[in-house]
């Protein structure tokens, strides 16, 4: 099998679920290339050190472009803050390199743009990182979708809410708290958590065409870690929108971080002509199904347990009824992006694919603050 050397850059959350990815592909998928971890970056060396040790890296970098201008990097992983995805990207679509980069693809639509044109001229295989598509139940709902099952969609409902950050002595920026940073992160629950049931949607249910949204930010200003000093907070705390899609549905989305009791309550639900579907990220193997063909006497909401050979992904793991969790979507990621990268393709979702969801949470902040419909 041929190999293909990989550079990760960044050592935090993501880089562990990515590094734990390319420790599981070989022992349940049969990828076309053998991936090899030849090279561990991180700004911090001491954790870029330790990190390599305990995943099996061959070698330190703690500067990327080091990193990417090496030849015996073929594949390069970015799990690095928002606003490093674009210049890292960049770099390494240039030096001809396949590129797995984070979700949100960028800080802007104006950064994404210069990024898609980047891995398109390039013509290097691409995807961002979305990886809740590749949940089985998700996948699943794709499908029953796809066939028709639904039939025409008149709403498309999801939340994505958390906690984390009622607390008003919670710093901002520096290690793991950048996401309060809006120069680091580029907004608050839109780019972090928005985007995703964004991604999610417009693969289930098609484009946006327009969209309302009211957003907030709670805590006005909170010390920031990296200045020492106290800062305006830059970032919405909390975003609900509503939106249309092409398909002539409506949409309505919520997020904050200040849902006391909700971890990450990933949660969507769309009702269609004859049958609906509703899945939760607390229940993840389960999907929600009503049809309302079914016959009166049996008619309810049924609880498919997504974990039978014949569904999505799961004829690679154990046997019927076990499940698997949100550690192997990253897997499922990694196998169909290099099934794909093997044929010189990218993989949905693509960085252009990315961008449309950028554009989306970029209108949704623009009509927050001007408090409007926007057009996307
Ligand atoms: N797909 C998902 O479900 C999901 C979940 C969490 C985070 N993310 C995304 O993943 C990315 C990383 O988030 P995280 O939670 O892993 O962050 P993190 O703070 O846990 O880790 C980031 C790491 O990057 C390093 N770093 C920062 N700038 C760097 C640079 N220029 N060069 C090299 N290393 C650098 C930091 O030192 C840190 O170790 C973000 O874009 C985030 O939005 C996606």
């Amino acid at each position: 099998m041929k190999k293909l050397n990989v550079g990760l850059i960044g050592c935090g959350f993501m880089g562990r679920t990515h590094s734990n990815a390319h420790h599981q592909i070989a022992q349940f998928f049969d990828a076309p290339y053998k991936t090899v971890l030849r090279a561990i970056c991180d700004v911090n060396e001491e954790k870029a050190k330790a990190f390599g040790a305990r995943w099996g890296y061959e070698t330190v970098e703690t500067d990327y472009r080091k990193m990417i201008a090496r030849k015996d990097i073929d594949l390069v992983e970015i799990t690095t803050p928002n606003n490093t995805h674009a210049e890292i990207a960049i770099a390494a679509a240039e030096a001809g390199k396949m590129i797995i980069c984070e979700k949100p693809l960028a800080l802007s639509v104006e950064q994404g743009e210069k990024m898609v044109a980047a891995v398109e001229k390039a013509g290097v295989p691409n995807l961002c990182s979305y990886n809740y598509r590749r949940v089985p139940a998700v996948t699943l709902a794709k499908q029953l979708i796809d066939e028709g099952r639904l039939g025409r969609i008149f709403h498309y409902r999801a939340n994505f809410l958390q906690d984390w950050t009622i607390s008003t002595d919670l710093p901002q920026g520096g290690d793991a708290l950048w996401r309060l940073d809006v120069k680091v992160a580029g907004s608050g629950v839109t780019g972090d958590l928005l985007a995703h049931c964004i991604d999610t949607a417009l693969w289930l249910n098609g484009g946006v065409t327009e969209v309302c949204a009211m957003t907030e930010t709670f805590i006005k200003e909170r010390k920031h870690n990296i200045t020492g000093k106290v800062e305006k907070v830059g970032i919405d705390d909390a975003c609900s929108f509503m939106c249309r899609f092409k398909n002539g549905s409506l949409g309505l989305f919520e997020s904050t971080r200040y849902a006391r009791g909700h971890k990450a309550l990933y949660t969507f639900e769309i009702n269609g002509e004859h049958a609906s579907i509703k899945w939760d990220l607390h229940d993840p193997h389960r999907l929600q199904y009503f049809d309302h063909r079914d016959q009166s006497l049996v008619r309810g909401w049924r609880s498919v347990h997504v974990t039978d050979g014949d569904m999505p992904y799961m004829g690679k793991w154990w046997v019927p009824g076990l499940t698997i969790g949100y550690a192997e979507s990253f897997v499922h990621q990694l196998n169909d992006f290099l099934v794909n990268a093997a044929q010189g393709k990218p993989t949905a979702p693509t960085f252009r694919d990315a961008l449309e969801t950028q554009r989306v949470c970029e209108r949704v902040i623009e009509s927050g603050k001007d408090r409007a419909w926007k057009t996307v």
